[in-house]
């Protein structure tokens, strides 16, 4: 697919020179972060981190209320979110004192919530009118998550929420977006609205850049077989204690064969905790199967709880250090914000220069 074959060459471009790029993306604060999370997105944003990629993570809580009536918990919400990335190795934008001006970025990650960056949403005015009511309609992540909202009259949010996505990427000139398959039409969208920008006010030049895909890797599935998600109860939160991640894994669902073979097609679940087992020991999946052998589903949950476990006990630690650090955890939202807001405000004054809004 031409989506996978171009991630594969930016991946190789980030490589020879991190410092070029910029990634942005980020979660909704709807609960804590699980393994599928992990290996799906933030293992991966630690990574770019760490070979010199600037990255902004923005904790959408204003995107919380595109499927659902209230948002929730959502300052505990926002909290545990921080956890989970600072415990996973994300290095924050320094608290007091880090500044926000040029050459700063390389300082650490800017971590943000939508609604402490307002420039960031204004964005979104102009950009509706850039696309239309019909090409919403048409998204399949917007009519993905109409779906499921459980028939509940669709929402004007959850409607333009691309348009507010885009808002997000474009406003930080982000070129690199780590995506899965399943919001790559949200991409799409960001890369549309950016060009007609262009052609409507940059009189010949980009305003806005255009973003590119990161595709993200392996997909784990849920302890019952499905997608890994909060909502659905087969997640493996991170946060969760080593005799909570036993109970989760024992729970899971596995097929009536002994032998334990990786065949993802035909036994999705056992392939599914082989696979688990072997991104947490960095060995392959085949390997750990034909280890196991005729040992049976017993044996695979105790050698993928043990890893898991293992896994995830430094994370764990830091998890718990820093869940007693609350001045530090608002510092680090603090310096977060301040240092979108003043990314939003300069992206709003070239947007506005560019359309002859100022007055
Ligand atoms: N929609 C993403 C999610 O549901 C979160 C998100 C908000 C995001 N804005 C973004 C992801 C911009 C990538 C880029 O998890």
């Amino acid at each position: 697919m031409a989506a996978q074959r171009r991630s594969a060459e930016l991946e190789q471009q980030v490589m020879e020179d991190p410092g070029r790029f910029r990634v942005l993306t980020g979660d909704r604060p709807t609960g804590p972060l699980h393994l599928g999370h992990y290996f799906g997105t933030l293992a991966n944003r630690v990574r770019l981190q760490r070979a010199g990629v600037e990255v902004f993570l923005v904790i959408a809580d204003y995107q919380v209320i595109t499927d659902r009536d209230t948002v929730g918990d959502v300052r505990g919400n926002v909290r545990e979110l921080l956890l989970d990335y600072l415990a996973a190795g994300i290095v924050p934008r320094g608290g007091t004192g880090s500044g926000s001006g040029p050459g700063s970025g390389s300082t650490g990650a800017t971590i943000f919530t939508h609604s402490a960056v307002p420039a960031l949403n204004q964005l979104v005015l102009p950009f509706l009118s850039l696309i239309s009511v019909a090409e919403l309609q048409r998204n399949p992540t917007v009519k993905a998550e109409a779906a499921a909202a459980g028939g509940r009259a669709l929402s004007g949010l959850l409607l333009t929420y691309p348009v507010h996505q885009a808002a997000d990427i474009l406003f930080c000139g982000a070129d690199l977006v780590p995506v899965g398959q399943d919001q790559l039409p949200h991409l799409e969208a960001t890369r549309l609205i950016a060009r007609r920008f262009n052609e409507r006010y940059g009189s010949g030049h980009a305003v806005l850049s255009e973003p590119e895909a990161l595709l993200s890797a392996a997909l784990l599935l849920g302890t019952d077989g499905a997608k890994m998600s909060k909502s659905a109860g087969n997640a493996i939160p991170l946060r969760a204690s080593e005799d909570g991640t036993a109970r989760l894994i024992r729970s899971a669902k596995t097929d009536a064969e002994r032998r334990i073979t990786y065949e993802p097609t035909r036994r999705p679940e056992v392939s599914n905790l082989l696979l688990t087992a072997a991104l947490c020991t960095h060995g392959t999946p085949e390997a750990i199967a034909e280890a196991i052998g005729d040992g049976g589903a017993g044996a695979l949950k105790r050698l993928v709880v043990e890893a898991v476990n293992e896994h995830l006990r430094p994370l764990r630690a830091r998890r718990r250090e820093l869940s007693d650090a609350d001045d530090h955890l608002r510092d680090v939202l603090a310096a977060g914000d301040a240092a979108a807001k003043d990314v939003a405000d300069r992206t709003l004054r070239t947007v506005h220069e560019a359309m002859g809004m100022t007055y």
